[in-house]
């Protein structure tokens, strides 16, 4: 029996929830740092030619993928594989790892949030620095416990109200005001003294190393496989979120073109989100300013807004809010992935699956693995320190194999997800698409509403560029997680 799956309510419904799926954590304090520290144009011009040749390909395929089977990834590659059918399941565990860091994140965007409102409420109070802030949040197991609750409970009934019904109406808001918080950072940002240093480091070739941020320009190949990771990070692509949200998407839609406005999209977000933060730190702090990851969200950015004096709070509201809302739409993303797999089963056996019931259990499940991270508090609860210990009794720290780069669950996380499943299911999607079913399949799908003028350039890309970029990235991604030197 043919059960109803649901739609997307409109194309630009959909657009907006896949951009917002892209836009994330990923692209506020990834991107703008890599490019800076990269080269910056230089960066950009390698992370545009990936973008193009294997991010935009693997997404048309993803997005076909899902609609062409109208299912879930699981469901997807079962039906359209005998040899790589497995391959939907590493396509699963990537979100459902990925998603123990991301709710904690989210879960400190809300305690910053909150605590820019009070700041606001209770003007002329003294402050913490945002160096103490921050100790003390990760210091307080239960309280970043209770925010993860409080963040997955937001996303639960989100995505309990299924994706016409619940994402994409809350992308139908988020994104535009997302937009617009957005653009305000950005002016205040640039409007500091001294906002043009930043604007050097991001757009400068080698000034990065000139006015000392970094001490040596990375090597080419570290820069192609951190641009390429960056990119998959940042388009939520091997994750199976765009064969999920694809398999929502009716027939007459142009996966051609649709593809091509979340890849435009995402990177323009980027570049916006560099420009509303990297000028405000540098015009702060200088060369010796963080510019990247948890530490620039939650401690420079707060010192940054404290600078501001009385009006200060009110940006680290708008600010606070708009990643807030990045990190929900990017999560609500990831749970889709595995609630459709339910879904899906659900209707494989005749009945109708219960939504609620089955996003409930997935947000439990989610919960479970994310209070290891959050207790962990970015290992300064010594949560790690058993693990740490463990793989240096078998010997591996000795070899550099885990560095001290993974000494917190966090890390360890984004290793698995990030640095190994999706580079690789990416590299299997290509070798299946371009060797096993073959290119023609999904181009049958794109040419449902779409043009024929690609299928050429579709084909190379995913036989040869996409299998040869991905294996590049893996051994490089491998590379940067675990020091090993190889590049
Ligand atoms: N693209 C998101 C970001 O930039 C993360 C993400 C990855 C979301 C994979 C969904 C799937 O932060």
């Amino acid at each position: 029996m043919e059960q109803n799956r649901g739609t997307w309510g409109s194309n630009i419904g959909f657009l907006l929830a896949a951009i917002g799926s892209a836009v994330g954590l990923g692209n506020i304090w990834g991107f703008p740092y890599k490019m800076g520290k990269s080269g910056g144009f230089t960066f950009l011009l390698v992370y545009l030619l990936l973008a193009v040749f294997v991010g935009f390909v693997i997404m048309m395929g993803e997005l076909a993928m899902g609609r062409k089977t109208g299912k879930g990834t699981i469901g997807a590659y079962h039906t359209l594989s005998k040899k790589f059918k497995w391959v939907g399941w590493l396509a699963v565990f990537s979100p459902f790892v990925i998603m123990s860091f991301y709710s904690v994140l989210g879960a400190y965007c809300i305690e910053y949030l909150a605590l820019n409102l009070s700041n606001l409420a209770f003007a002329g109070a003294e402050v913490m620095t945002g160096a103490d802030l921050f100790v003390a949040m990760l210091t307080n197991p239960f309280g970043a416990w209770v925010f993860t609750v409080l963040f997955m409970v937001i996303c639960y009934l989100i995505n309990r109200g299924g994706v016409s019904g619940g994402i994409e109406k809350f992308n139908n808001v988020g994104m535009p005001a997302l937009f617009v918080m957005l653009v305000i950072i950005i002016i205040r940002s640039l409007t500091l003294p001294g906002a043009v240093e930043g604007l050097k480091f991001m757009f400068v070739p080698g000034y990065a190393v000139e006015a000392g941020f970094i001490e040596e320009a990375p090597k080419f190949l570290t820069v192609l496989a951190t641009a390429g990771g960056q990119m998959f990070f940042s388009l939520s692509l091997a994750m199976g979120a765009m064969i999920t949200y694809g398999s929502y998407l009716k027939k007459e839609e142009n996966l051609i073109k649709n593809s091509a406005i979340i890849v435009v999209a995402d990177t323009i977000v980027a570049t916006m989100a560099g420009l509303a933060v990297i000028p405000a730190a540098v015009a702060t702090y200088g060369p010796s300013a963080t510019l990247s990851g948890p530490k620039l969200l939650f401690i420079t950015l707060q010192d940054v807004f404290h600078s501001m004096g009385a009006i200060g709070p009110l940006f680290g509201v708008i600010f606070y809010l708009l990643v807030l809302i990045a990190a929900i739409s990017s999560a609500i993303s990831l749970i889709e992935v595995i609630s459709t797999y339910f879904m899906d089963r659900a209707a494989e056996k005749g009945k109708q699956g219960n939504r609620p019931k089955i996003v409930f259990w997935v947000c439990i499940a989610i919960m479970v693995e994310a209070s290891i991270v959050a207790i962990d508090g970015l290992g300064a609860n010594g949560f790690w320190v058993p693990f740490q210990n463990l793989f240096q009794s078998i010997g591996l720290s000795e070899t550099g194999i885990i560095g001290e780069f993974n000494d917190c669950w966090l890390d360890f996380m984004d290793f698995l997800s990030e640095g190994l499943a999706m580079p690789l299911g990416a590299l299997l999607m290509s070798l299946m698409v371009g060797w096993e079913i073959k290119p023609k399949t999904l181009l049958d799908e794109i040419h449902q509403g779409g043009s024929s003028k690609l299928d050429l350039f579709f084909s190379i890309c995913i036989k040869y560029i996409v299998p040869l970029g991905m294996i590049l990235i893996l051994v490089g991604q491998i590379d940067t997680f675990l020091y090993l030197g190889i590049f």
